[in-house]
């Protein structure tokens, strides 16, 4: 039998599922007011998008029956909105694309789609569309964990403005998830300007990291005594997280601090934090000492971590 906890996320993800699809409007019978299932116009939409897709391919993309998209395209052309031909290429292949009526009827169904998604976001004030859309990204990154794993990161030292991004994405993220106020944002620009101010890089780095070209995380190895480093201002941005990125840049600095002869790393964090401390567990952290304090905001139970190395 499974376990209540489970019972409970599975009926809070059907909860969600419920609400969502209320929202978009996708229970009525004809979709965007118009004849059309969704799935009808999603295999419109994935024809008029793509360059003369195969039903095959579509099938297959879409996870359609075989038989289930082959009526609806019989359909379709019966309507006058697709038009089939034989690929030159191949001959058993037979290509799809829309006519001009068919193109027609889409651009109208678009045309009202992007209406609906507009008045959607336009329930909401425009400072909490990114957390809307930081929230779907989430949502997509990991169920469609597949392609999106194989997108690369790369890791690079800081250049100017980095630190900047460092203090702005901090301030939001931290407010969105957590509530913290702009003391915590505050607290982050006075980390990173001490860091550039006594930057000392034989012993210190800062790692950002970038995918398609846009920064996604960062983390500090700053020096706290010859001895002793300390990691600091750990962050990947949800639409990133998942992909290893937290992990390989804890990683970064222990292998940076064993190389230039630290003995520990320490670090601070507060117990509402979950997915830094697994990673924290998993390099071999251990909890040292926890400490009740009202700050940002919040009453929060701060902790120390260490890891001899
Ligand atoms: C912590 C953070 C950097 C992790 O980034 P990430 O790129 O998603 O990390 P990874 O993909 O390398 O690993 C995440 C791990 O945490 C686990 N995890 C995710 N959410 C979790 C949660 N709520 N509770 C416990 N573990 C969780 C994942 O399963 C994964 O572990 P696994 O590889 O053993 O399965 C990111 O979540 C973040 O920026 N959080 C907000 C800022 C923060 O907490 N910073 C730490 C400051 S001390």
């Amino acid at each position: 039998m499974a376990e209540p906890d489970f019972v409970r996320r599975v009926e809070t993800v059907r909860h969600f599922n419920r609400f969502y699809t209320q929202q978009i409007g996708i229970l009525h019978e004809g979709l965007l007011k118009s004849p059309f299932s969704l799935t009808e116009v999603r295999v419109l939409y994935e024809i008029a998008r793509r360059d003369e897709p195969t039903a095959a391919e579509l099938s297959k993309d879409l996870g359609l029956d075989a038989g289930y998209l082959s009526r609806i395209l019989r359909d379709f052309v019966k309507k006058g909105f697709v038009e089939k031909r034989p690929s030159k290429e191949d001959g058993r292949l037979c290509l799809l694309r829309l006519t001009k009526k068919g193109q027609k009827e889409f651009d109208a169904l678009d045309a009202r789609q992007n209406d609906e998604v507009g008045a959607l976001l336009n329930k909401l004030h425009p400072h909490e569309h990114d957390r809307l859309i930081g929230a779907m990204q989430t949502i997509h990154g990991l169920l469609n964990s597949q392609p999106e794993r194989k997108v690369p990161y790369v890791l690079r030292p800081h250049h100017p403005g980095d630190m900047g991004w460092v203090v702005h994405r901090h301030g939001v993220l931290y407010s969105q998830e957590y509530g913290w106020d702009e003391h915590f944002e505050a607290l982050v620009a006075q980390i990173v300007a001490d860091f550039i101010k006594n930057y000392d890089p034989k012993r210190e780095r800062c790692w950002i990291a970038e995918r398609d070209g846009e920064i996604v995380g960062s983390v500090f190895f700053v020096k706290k005594s010859k001895t002793v480093g300390q990691l600091r201002l750990l962050l990947v941005e949800p639409k990133a997280r998942g992909l290893g990125i937290g992990k390989r840049l804890v990683d970064e600095c222990i292998r940076f601090a064993r190389q230039v002869g630290y003995r520990k790393i320490m670090l601070w964090t507060n117990d509402v934090l979950d997915a830094a401390r697994h990673i924290y567990e998993q390099a071999g952290f251990r909890l040292v000492n926890e400490e009740a304090h009202h700050s940002f905001g919040h009453d929060l139970v701060g902790q120390n971590w260490e890891l001899t190395l």
